[in-house]
């Protein structure tokens, strides 16, 4: 049985590299030269825990190629994990699917079962299928299922392998039991629905823990202005099996390729069909807003940050990984420079790659001790396990101004009282010097 993933990003190569893990040979295209050629040297092009140790341990089994021919002639399973960004306004673009979709149509010499793991809008599996068989050499078509990712980034490989389940949205029940037996494997469970329903039970799905985190961080600011504790209150809450302990940490917002945009696309959608969704639209408004509550949190010990020196911890929109799409820091850094401050930045992983999306300007920094010497405050964006491990002692020892606001309650605010530092957070009593 031939195997190929059509994508080589997050969902791609994970989906890729976690079949062949379980015996089967897979075949991974993508258009990009330089990334397939690094793949074959063994080189992961995203940084995900254990990602490249598998690559390698099953290297026989995996296939990397730009050649799409050999990749869709005579493919039993061909599985779609390419990008499907918002357009400007909130639509999908889905440009990359079509774009397999013509290679598929040119170039399949059978009749495979197409399995669409981007995030596509309702419906799009229906049109799909038409519109590759509209093209397919005489004798040949194909059958399109909805197969939805839930990986999070960072824990991709294995939220692939213990999967909570596997979704398979199909219109006829030969192309589902294909699917299914495929995934036999991986000893999941597998929900077997119509396409649409498993189309929407990926947006549900990411919109509602978006409004999870949105609440809990609207939770957080009424929590400042009454003098709670949200961390004790989360908890309270989360013993509550209804409500369930995770996606209830306060902080500054939700960001990633998958909520900003899955958030956006399901509010366009339900506008397209003439019903506005104001949950989502709530989740997306106060989204937006929590970004920028440490630079007002600053306000309190600077009435301008102009000429002042911020360190900057963290970037990505999450520790584990490399991931800067759509991250707080990408509207946080800009609007300190803006100001007119000197921005010091640490992230255990950002590179050349990725520093290209932030404005020129940055001071990079390899260490935390580097990025907070000298500085008059110091905002926590990211809390990668360097920051929360971070001898605290160190803010107030090393910087001008012993100001930590942090944006993810890296630190208990008891472990911050007699440190020299003024401590600032989300949803919890600030913490003086003299505390
Ligand atoms: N990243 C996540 O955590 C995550 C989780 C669940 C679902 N998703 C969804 O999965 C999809 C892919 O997301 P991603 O983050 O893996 O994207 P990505 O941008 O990391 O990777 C997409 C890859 O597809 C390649 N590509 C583009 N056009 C191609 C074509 N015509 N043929 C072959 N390759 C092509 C690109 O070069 C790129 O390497 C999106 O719809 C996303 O919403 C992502």
């Amino acid at each position: 049985m031939k195997i190929t993933v059509a994508g080589t990003g997050y969902v791609g190569l994970v989906t890729g590299v976690c079949l062949a893990s379980v015996g089967y040979s897979v075949t991974c295209l993508d258009l990009d030269e330089k990334k397939v050629e690094a793949l074959r040297r063994g080189v992961s092009p995203i940084y995900e825990k254990d990602l490249e140790e598998m690559m390698a341990q099953h290297r026989e089994r995996i296939t990397y190629t730009t050649d799409k021919k050999a990749a869709y002639a005579d493919a039993d399973f061909i599985f779609i994990g390419v990008g499907t960004p918002e357009n400007e306004d909130g639509s999908a673009n889905l440009s990359a699917v079509y774009a397999v979709a013509d290679d598929i149509a040119s170039y399949a010499v059978n009749s495979p079962i197409v399995a669409v793991k981007s995030t596509v809008p309702i419906g799009t599996c229906d049109k799909l299928e038409k519109y590759i068989n509209d093209k397919m050499k005489p004798g040949f078509e194909v059958r399109v299922v909805s197969n939805p990712e839930f990986l999070a980034q960072g824990t991709a490989v294995r939220d692939t392998l213990k999967a909570s389940r596997i979704v398979v949205g199909a219109k006829d029940a030969k192309a589902a039991q294909a699917m299914k037996g495929l995934y036999e494997p991986f000893e999941l469970p597998v929900i077997l629905t119509d396409r649409r329903s498993s189309e929407m039970i990926k947006y549900a799905s990411n919109d509602f823990l978006a409004l999870k985190i949105s609440y809990i961080n609207e939770i957080a600011n009424l929590c400042e202005l009454v003098g709670a504790n949200i961390d004790d209150v989360a908890t309270g809450m989360g013993y509550d099996n209804r409500i369930g302990r995770l996606f209830l940490k306060a902080g500054i917002g939700y960001g990633g390729s998958c909520f900003p945009k899955d958030t956006k696309v399901l509010f366009w959608l339900s506008e397209f069909h003439g019903y506005e969704m104001k949950t989502v639209k709530a989740a997306i408004d106060v989204n937006e807003e929590q970004k920028f509550i440490l630079i007002k949190k600053s306000r309190k010990y600077y009435d301008t940050l102009a000429g002042k020196t911020v360190a900057v911890l963290g970037l990505t929109f999450k520790p584990g990984t490399d991931d800067l799409r759509e991250a707080p820091s990408l509207k946080i850094v800009p609007a300190l420079l803006a100001e007119g401050a000197i921005v010091k930045a640490w992230d255990p992983v950002v590179g050349d790659k990725t520093r290209s999306r932030l404005p020129e300007g940055v001071v990079y920094c390899s260490s935390i001790d580097d990025a907070v010497t000298g500085a008059d405050l110091c905002m926590i964006l990211t809390e990668w396990p360097e920051v929360v491990g971070y001898d605290v002692k160190s803010y107030a020892k090393l910087m001008k101004r012993g100001i930590v606001i942090d944006g993810r309650n890296c630190y208990n605010t008891q472990d911050m009282m007699g440190k020299g530092v003024f401590y600032e957070s989300v949803g919890r009593l600030p913490v003086t010097p003299e505390a």
